[in-house]
């Protein structure tokens, strides 16, 4: 489904994705990891087309996607949830989640799906697809509250719903679990293993190693930018590299993790 070849992404003398290439298959959850500053996020920005990489390849679903602006590869069907929230805190719950489909509604994505004709018809059903998803992410009794008044766990489910409004056939999610405890971090896994089950295919960037083995299909480590590892959870644990550069670092709650960036 997507297939990755020989990205690099410079910043200054710094590099902060280093040649990278991986596939991942359609329906997989696929994990990122590697310590903090390793080029996970840069990453997804590359992906999704806030950065524009220096050399390499990106196909998704056979097509090119390198260099596209943001807007035309999510429109291809990548959608994303980032490290530092980005929601409209003084904006209930459930037009946050709408906001999903800002700027996607009137360019006929509905309308071509659904023979959606007037912008009324759209606002209803964006409406009761933004209820639904908020339904799915566990936050239906939430969606007037003000989305700044959440915790910090269920202002990222938020974000996931926003995420998902769009039927995204690949969501990336940067680091999901960040500012959960242990009962949430559970309940975010099985949302993702729920988000996969309808068919989205997930790439997860996480520090907390024990849901990533636990959850993912497949695994990549990345270290100052280069991908070090790539394969099954029990493989790339127990690969002396990997170990050396992250796993020996973190604990099995991710204390290395920083959410402020
Ligand atoms: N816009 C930018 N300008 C300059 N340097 C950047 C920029 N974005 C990222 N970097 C640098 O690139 C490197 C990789 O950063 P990135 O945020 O991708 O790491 P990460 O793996 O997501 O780390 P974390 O686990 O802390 O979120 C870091 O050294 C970072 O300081
Ligand atoms: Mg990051």
């Amino acid at each position: 489904m997507l297939k990755i070849e020989g990205i690099m992404k410079r910043f200054g003398g710094l590099i902060a994705v280093d040649q990278v290439s991986l596939q991942v298959n359609q329906g997989e959850i696929f994990g990122l990891i590697g310590p903090n500053g390793a080029g996970k996020t840069t990453f997804f920005n590359i992906l999704t087309g806030i950065y524009k990489p220096d050399a390499g390849t990106i196909m998704f679903e056979g097509e090119p996607i390198h260099g596209l602006k943001p807007y035309r590869i999510a429109k291809s069907g990548i959608s994303r949830t980032f490290q530092n929230i980005r929601l409209l805190k003084e904006e209930s719950v459930l037009d946050n989640v709408k906001l999903g489909m800002f700027g996607k509604t009137s360019s006929g994505l509905w309308a071509a799906i659904l023979g959606l004709r007037t912008a009324k018809e759209e606002e209803a059903f964006v409406h009761a697809e933004s209820q639904r998803l908020l339904e799915l992410v566990g936050l239906a009794d939430f969606e007037q509250l003000e989305a700044g008044s959440l915790s910090y766990g269920n202002q990222r489910r938020v974000e996931i719903a926003r995420a998902l409004v769009v039927r995204p056939k690949m969501l990336l999610l940067d680091e999901p679990t960040a500012g959960m405890n242990a009962e949430e971090v559970q309940e975010m896994t099985a949302l993702i293993r729920k988000i996969r089950q309808n068919g989205t295919t997930v790439i997860l960037i996480e520090h907390n190693v024990t849901m990533v083995t636990g959850l993912c299909d497949r695994i990549a480590v990345l270290d100052h930018g280069v991908k070090i590892a790539d394969d099954i959870p029990e493989v790339v644990i127990s690969n002396q590299e990997v170990i050396e550069a992250y796993i020996g670092k973190v604990d099995v709650e991710g204390v290395t993790h920083s959410a402020a960036n």
